[in-house]
């Protein structure tokens, strides 16, 4: 069991009282499905090992309880009782999880495709198969899988449908394969499915020494003579130099159009733009002729844990708005992507194929920033928040051991200022949950 991050029981964890309210909200319709789903998963009664497989079982989740800082995720213990999967489905023991920026987006509730709170967070994980669904055949109990799905990675057991889990290759580490899908996806649908990299050409990456940032490089290399312009923070730019970002930029001291200018003056031919805002009519100005620019985020729109409704105006307001008139007379093209959004599975597991043999050919390697236990996910969101992270920041799901634990003294002090935090903070939880349910 845990250990003292163990939140009170919360209505999450009490399906029945959240069933006696009329309507449930959607989210929590949808979260009780998933607890009902996976509660089935011991069945079997009348086998031998029925009264064994009755025990319920345990497991850790990182649930987002409400939209606000890093202190809406809660490290909660659920458990099941009784078992059986439905069609098309598998169980996946889960080992190493991602952390994506739209975790961060998410959490302030700004991730459209998120149910409301309660929720459990996370899009992408590593891990075994430990139960398969009768038509599931081409996995297996004690297949190492990558897996995607819409949330819900971020626990221990997580139930997500066969055709969104990919088989790790030989050779690869559980926190490689959680870094890899949503990361290398985005980039390699965007730069050859969308902007048809070619040699010669010349593509400005934003967020350069971020996860998508890092395999946007490593996928453009792949490509002979493809000239990289990169921006990121200063002390990033040695190991996005080393990584194949040919000119970094130092987008927070300097204006990256001018840097850009200066080395290119006709502009570049490709633009990913993450940030939106004022930042995607900077890159519309920055496309040579036949240039194409692809929006896929918003990352202006955060500038703390918290939703920054100016920083949110200010994005919406400087957005890029042209007709298509316009496009024509400038001879550019502007794309929209958004992984979320995509449902053809064939497409998927195309593009992991393609990936994985990149990997195995050596030409890809997720490169892994830090790694967190579940219980410091509000360390591993704050590193992303305050700009540190260079590559993908790991959850996992596996306890931290006491001997792990840091052992200076102004860490131990520091750890006791964020016990004693945390214990005001379930009490004014508990609070407002006594309140709720009076209100009910
Ligand atoms: N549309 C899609 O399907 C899709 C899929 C995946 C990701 N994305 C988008 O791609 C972008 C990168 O995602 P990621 O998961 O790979 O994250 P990430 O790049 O690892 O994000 C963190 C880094 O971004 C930079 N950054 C720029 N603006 C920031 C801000 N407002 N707040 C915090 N950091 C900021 C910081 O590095 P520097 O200061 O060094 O630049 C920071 O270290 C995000 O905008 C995300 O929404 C879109």
């Amino acid at each position: 069991m845990m250990s003292g991050e163990e939140e009170a029981p919360t209505p999450q964890q009490e399906p029945e009282q959240v069933k006696k309210t009329d309507e449930p909200p959607p989210a929590a319709a949808a979260e009780e499905e998933e607890e009902e789903k996976l509660a089935k998963l011991a069945s079997g009664s009348g086998s031998p090992a029925a009264a064994e497989e009755e025990k319920p079982i345990t497991y850790r989740a990182l649930v987002l309880t409400g939209y606000g800082g890093c202190d809406k995720i809660k490290l909660q213990v659920k458990s099941m009782k009784k078992a059986s999967l439905k069609a098309g489905e598998v169980l996946v023991r889960v080992k190493a999880c991602g952390l994506n920026f739209a975790e961060l987006l998410g959490k302030q509730g700004l991730y459209e495709l998120l149910p409301a709170p309660p929720v459990t967070l996370g899009m992408e994980g590593s891990g075994v198969i430990e139960a398969v669904a009768e038509d599931v055949t081409d996995r297996k109990v004690g297949d190492r899988v990558m897996a995607m799905n819409r949330h819900g990675m971020w626990q221990e057991l997580a139930v997500v449908p066969a055709n969104r889990t990919f088989p790790i290759p030989d050779g690869m580490s559980f926190e490689e394969a959680a870094a890899l899908p949503i990361n290398y996806m985005t980039a390699y649908m965007m730069l050859f499915e969308m902007a048809n990299l070619r040699p010669g050409k010349s593509v400005l990456i934003h967020m350069a020494a971020g996860g998508v940032g890092i395999a946007a490089t490593q996928l453009c290399q792949t490509v002979k003579d493809v000239t990289i312009f990169g921006t990121a923070s200063a002390s990033k730019h040695e190991t996005i130099s080393q990584g194949g970002v040919t000119h970094p930029i130092d987008y927070r001291t300097k204006d990256y159009v001018t840097e850009i200018r200066k080395i290119s003056p006709k502009g570049v031919d490709i633009v990913l733009d993450p940030l939106g805002g004022s930042d995607t009519q900077k890159g519309f100005g920055l496309l040579k002729p036949l240039g194409m620019l692809i929006v896929f985020g918003a990352a202006n729109c955060v500038t703390g844990q918290k939703k920054n409704l100016l920083a949110m105006a200010k994005t919406w307001y400087n957005q890029l708005t042209l007709n298509t008139l316009k496009l024509m007379q400038t001879n550019k093209a502007i794309s929209g992507f958004h992984l979320g959004y995509i449902r053809d599975e064939e497409l998927f597991e195309e593009t992991l194929v393609k990936l994985l043999e990149l990997y195995q050919q050596g030409k890809i390697k997720p490169h892994i920033d830090s790694c967190y236990h579940f219980e410091e996910v509000a360390d591993a969101m704050k590193r992303m928040h305050d700009r540190q992270n260079i590559g993908k920041v790991i959850l996992l799901p596996e306890p931290k051991k006491s001997e792990e634990k840091p052992e200076s003294n102004a860490e131990a002090a520091e750890n006791l200022e964020k016990a004693e935090t945390a214990v005001s903070e379930k009490k004014e939880d508990a609070a407002e949950e006594k309140e709720l349910k009076e209100e009910n």
